[in-house]
């Protein structure tokens, strides 16, 4: 295990607003991490210090002079006109053999190979990044929010390639399923501190709860204890005989100390515009064709034979993968796109709010917050309402007069929905929302949604929003946009399935395949046995699932009886790795039983 980079005492701050306050972390070359923290906390900053692309006023940062860095941006790093393969093979300078060899890890072949790279969608731009950073060999990738423009099967290719990827790497993220899926540590920075988890998203989020709860509790024995002392103090002070007694109870007094509970980080309070609830469907499509037109009139197709119907008061989820035609599903049904064919038809009354995506890129870099709220806000809306607002979305004192240029991705997110939620739509048509927010502001918009009686129909690729907020899902895929039968666990599912089969048929010879076919008399007892030695796992794993289950409930109990914070630390430790062991076995246990329903031998 070697160390890649050490960060010690680093200091930096904007003007009044600290960003690092003595911050440490070291990161080695066999981790990787998940970096959390609260939008505009820095986590964007510090890569860009791990970069050396920002000057720090005080501290240390100490590379190992092996260390490659490989980092995604945001920007195309494309020239016009190029193709894919010309573009990997002049970011690398490596030879086209090669490039198409790392290339067709993420499925880029053919005509995504050899066409313009610039006019494909965005996903498929981010896999030619991804292959572009591998050519080059990092032993440390640094990702920032990598899933943002991914679309699910996109973001299902990344977190298989992360899973295999042998080097370290550092992914800031708001996703937690995407972090659970992808880093084994955690690195939380707030209030300036960087620490350094040794597990996975939610086994940290668990541990710094418990540790409040506890510290809760401990304080409140505290307390007690110096109320008794103090009570006896008065009581015996002025005794003769007890005098000396109270000055020792003064002394244990002294010495008893509560611990500072850090206050909850304020989080932004969204609101959505309140509406009138309606009944009937809000949009109807029939027989709709989407897509685009090129300047001689010949249509570029993307769904066609659309028929469907969005209730007043649902919220839809369209899905699909990128480039197959979401985006422009939701640009026909706002209007910013004419259909090519057939009918869009809303119902009386909607007043259409729109939220889309990329729409940050294009604020007015130059404005302040205030400004552009003002400029948004409806006639009549009052200084106060506005201050209000941009209070509730965290934009407060001094932050109101920052200009857009400095904001961070999840701040500049915020202002656009602040933007839109000071109007009264009673149709909101948000197209990734979820993009840049941090976790507590995602829930507080999906919070929001679900109290709104309008009606919401939205893309998003965060699966625990989708899951929370969606009602109905419609998918676009090859040419067609239907309800897909079925909610959105459902559909999650069965695209997992058909990667899984996509690896498992690239693993498997064609003998195998034929052995299976030409099952045997003699392969059939085989399977007999195979069948008596799962049953047999099966009921170990059992035991060993019921063993691991006592032995969490008592460390857990031992975890919150303990004051010791080291203690609690390595009992915390204890915990997650027997939760990680029994999810193993759960996970085992799982395989087995569907192995066996499967394969159950005729005789
Ligand atoms: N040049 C600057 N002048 C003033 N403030 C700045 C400047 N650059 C960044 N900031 C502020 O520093 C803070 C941290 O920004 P940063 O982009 O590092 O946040 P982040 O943790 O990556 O947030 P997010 O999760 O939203 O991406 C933000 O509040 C931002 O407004
Ligand atoms: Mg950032």
């Amino acid at each position: 295990m070697a160390v890649l980079i050490q960060i010690t005492d680093v200091h930096k701050s904007y003007g009044d607003q600290v960003l690092l306050d003595g911050a440490e972390v070291t990161l080695t070359d066999n981790v990787k991490v998940g970096f959390v923290g609260r939008n505009g906390t820095g986590k964007s900053t510090l890569l860009r210090i791990l970069l050396d692309e920002e000057d720090i006023e005080s501290g240390q940062v100490t590379r190992h002079p092996d260390l490659r860095i490989g980092y995604l941006r945001q920007h195309d790093p494309f020239q016009p006109g190029e193709s894919a393969l010309d573009f990997l093979m002049r970011d690398s300078q490596q030879p086209d053999w090669k490039c198409g060899q790392v290339a067709g890890q993420f499925e880029l072949k053919g005509g995504y190979l050899s066409g313009p790279v610039s006019e494909l969608s965005g996903g498929w731009q981010t896999r030619v990044k991804l292959a572009a950073l591998l050519l080059h060999e990092p032993n440390l990738l640094l990702l920032d929010e990598p899933t943002n423009f991914l679309d699910l099967r996109t973001q299902l290719l990344l977190e298989h390639f992360l899973r295999s990827f042998r080097q370290a790497c550092l992914i800031v993220s708001h996703d937690r399923a995407f972090l659970t899926a992808t880093c084994t540590h955690t690195l939380d920075l707030s209030r300036g501190k960087l620490t350094m988890y040794p597990g996975k998203i939610d086994a940290f989020l668990e541990y710094q709860k418990e540790r409040r709860d506890h510290d809760i509790r401990v304080n409140a024995t505290i307390v007690s204890k110096q109320r008794q002392l103090q009570r006896f103090i008065d009581k015996n002070r002025a005794g003769a005989n007890t005098a000396s007694q109270a000055r020792s109870k003064q002394k244990q007094l002294d010495r008893l100390q509560t611990s500072e509970i850090t206050a909850d980080e304020p989080t932004a309070h969204i609101r959505a515009p309140v509406v009138q609830s309606r009944q009937g469907p809000a949009v109807r499509c029939t027989n709709l064709e989407i897509g685009y037109r090129f300047p001689d009139g010949v249509p570029l197709r993307v769904a066609t034979g659309i028929d469907l119907e969005i209730e007043h008061g649902s919220r839809t989820a369209i899905v699909g993968d990128n480039g197959q035609g979401k985006t422009t599903l939701l640009r026909t049904l706002v209007d910013s796109l004419a259909p090519l064919e057939g009918d869009v038809r809303w119902g009386h009354h909607c007043d259409i709010g729109t939220y889309a995506q990329h729409v940050y890129t294009s604020l007015p870099e130059n404005q302040r917050v205030l400004d552009y709220l003002e400029y948004q806000a409806m006639a009549g809306t009052t200084d106060q309402q506005i201050l209000a607002l941009a209070g509730a979305l965290l934009f407060r004192d001094s932050h109101v007069k920052k200009r857009i240029s400095v904001l961070s991705g999840g701040e500049r997110a915020r202002l656009c929905l602040g933007g839109l939620l000071l109007g009264t739509h009673n149709i909101l048509v948000l197209d990734e929302p979820g993009n840049h927010l941090d976790v507590e502001t995602t829930e507080a918009l999906a919070d929001a949604l679900l109290d709104y009686q309008g009606t919401v129909i939205f893309t998003a690729h965060d699966r625990y929003f989708m899951q929370r907020v969606a009602t109905s899902v419609i998918e676009v895929r090859d040419g067609k946009a239907r309800n897909y039968l079925g909610n959105y666990d459902a559909y999650l599912y069965s695209i997992n399935k058909e990667i899984l089969a996509g690896e498992r048929a690239h693993k498997s010879t064609p003998t195998n395949t034929q052995h299976v076919k030409n099952s045997s008399r003699d392969e059939r007892r085989s399977a007999v046995r195979d069948h008596r030695k799962m049953r047999k796992e099966l009921s170990n794993l059992e035991r060993k699932i019921a063993r691991l289950d006592e032995q969490k409930r008592k460390t857990n109990q031992l975890l919150l009886e303990t004051a010791d914070p080291e203690e609690a630390l390595r009992l915390h430790q204890e915990v997650t790795a027997t939760s990680e062991a029994l999810g193993v076995a759960e996970n085992r246990w799982l395989e087995l039983q569907e192995l066996l329903s499967e394969t159950e031998p005729v005789d």
